[in-house]
C-alpha cells in the first residue's frame, strides 16, 4: 500500500488529511479479518513488536496485542511494575535495551507528554504513541473517526460535541486535530474549570450549555471524569457534575434521532453517562472497541510492512 512514509505514529496534530484517510481506508480492509474463524493474516510475519505501558490500560493494550497477533507479528508486553523502570531505569534506557533485541516497533503509553517523541528521536524502531499524558492518543481518535464514518457514512460537515473534562483529555486533543482536518464542526462542552485556556485556537467552539449541544449534534463524544484528579478541586461535587453534564435518557429526548453516543472508556456509569444510555440504542461504545483492533492493525501494517 503506497502513500505512507513515516517511521512513527506520534500524534494527529502533524498528520495530513490524506494520511488519516489512508489509515481509515487500510483499517476498513483489515476489519473483516477479525470476523474470520481463523483470525490471522501473514502480513507482518517475522516482525517483532513490544508494548511498553508505563500507565494502566485495558482497551489500548489488548487491542494492540490482538492487532499484532492477527497480522502474525510477534509481540511481548512490558509494564512499569514488572520492569526495571521500577528500579529507577529511565524509559529511554529501557527502550534502548528493548531495541537492542532487534525489535521493529515499540508501542508506548506514559503519563508524561512527549515521551513517545523522545523515543522516536533516539531510536531506529518505529514508535507508536498509545497515549502520552494529557497530550495525544492518536489511535483512539482514529478508531473514533472510523466508527463515526462507519455509522454515519461521512465526517465532513458533521457536528461533533466533545463533552466533559477537556483539560486533561488526550482523547479530546487527538479528536479535535483529526475531526477538524476531516471537516467536522467540533464543539467542546464542559465546566469552565475543565476547559483549557485558548482551546478555540484549535478550531473548535466552546460552551457549557449541554442542552444546546445535545439538540444540535450528530455525535456526542463523552469523556471520562478523571476521578484521580478530583483532589485538585476542579469540580464542586461529582453529583453536581452528573446533574449538569451527565447524559441520561431524559436529556437525550432532545437529541437528533440518529445521534451517536461515544465514550473512549473506561466509563464511570452514573456520572458522565447513565447506564441505560451507555447500553442504549444510540451507544456505539463497544463498536469503538471492536474498531480499535482494525485501526491498530492498519497502523502496525503501514509502519512495518515495508520497513
Ligand atoms: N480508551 C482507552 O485508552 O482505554 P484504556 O485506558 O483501557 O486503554
Amino acid at each position: 500500500m503506497s502513500g505512507w512514509s513515516r517511521k512513527d505514529l506520534l500524534d494527529l496534530q502533524t498528520l495530513s488529511q490524506q494520511e488519516i484517510d489512508l489509515i481509515l481506508e487500510t483499517a476498513k480492509s483489515f476489519k473483516e479479518v477479525s470476523t474470520r474463524e481463523v483470525k490471522k493474516v501473514p502480513a507482518l510475519r517475522g516482525k517483532t513488536v513490544v508494548s511498553l505501558f508505563i500507565e494502566n490500560s485495558t482497551r489500548t493494550r489488548a487491542s494492540f496485542e490482538l492487532a499484532a497477533k492477527r497480522l502474525s507479528a510477534d509481540i511481548i508486553n512490558i509494564s512499569a511494575g514488572g520492569s526495571s523502570i521500577s528500579k529507577g531505569e529511565t524509559v529511554l534506557d529501557t527502550a534502548r535495551n528493548i531495541e537492542a533485541m532487534n525489535v521493529d516497533a515499540i508501542i508506548v503509553r506514559h503519563s508524561s507528554a512527549g515521551v513517545p517523541n523522545q523515543l522516536a528521536q533516539n531510536l531506529k524502531a518505529s514508535i507508536i504513541n498509545a497515549g502520552d499524558g494529557c497530550r495525544e492518543h492518536p489511535t483512539q481518535a482514529l478508531l473514533d473517526m472510523f466508527t463515526i464514518k462507519e455509522k454515519l457514512g461521512k465526517i465532513e460537515g458533521l457536528r461533533v460535541a466533545i463533552i466533559g473534562d477537556i483539560l486533561h483529555s488526550r482523547v479530546a486533543r487527538s479528536n479535535i486535530w483529526g475531526l477538524t482536518k476531516l471537516g467536522a464542526r467540533v464543539t467542546v462542552c464542559g465546566p469552565s474549570t475543565l476547559m483549557p485556556v485558548g482551546i478555540e485556537k484549535m478550531g473548535v467552539q466552546t460552551t457549557s450549555d449541554l442542552g444546546h449541544v445535545i439538540k444540535e449534534s450528530d455525535v456526542l463524544m463523552v469523556l471520562r471524569i478523571q476521578l484521580e484528579r478530583q483532589r485538585d478541586n476542579f469540580l464542586p461535587s461529582l453529583r453536581e457534575y452528573a446533574k449538569q453534564f451527565g447524559i441520561n435518557k431524559e436529556k437525550l429526548n432532545q437529541a437528533k434521532k440518529n445521534v451517536l453516543i461515544m465514550h473512549p472508556g473506561p466509563t464511570n456509569r452514573g456520572l458522565e453517562l447513565s447506564a441505560d444510555v451507555a447500553d442504549g440504542e444510540y451507544s456505539v461504545i463497544l463498536d469503538q472497541v471492536t474498531n480499535g483492533v482494525a485501526i491498530r492493525m492498519a497502523v502496525l501494517y503501514l509502519l512495518l510492512a515495508s520497513a
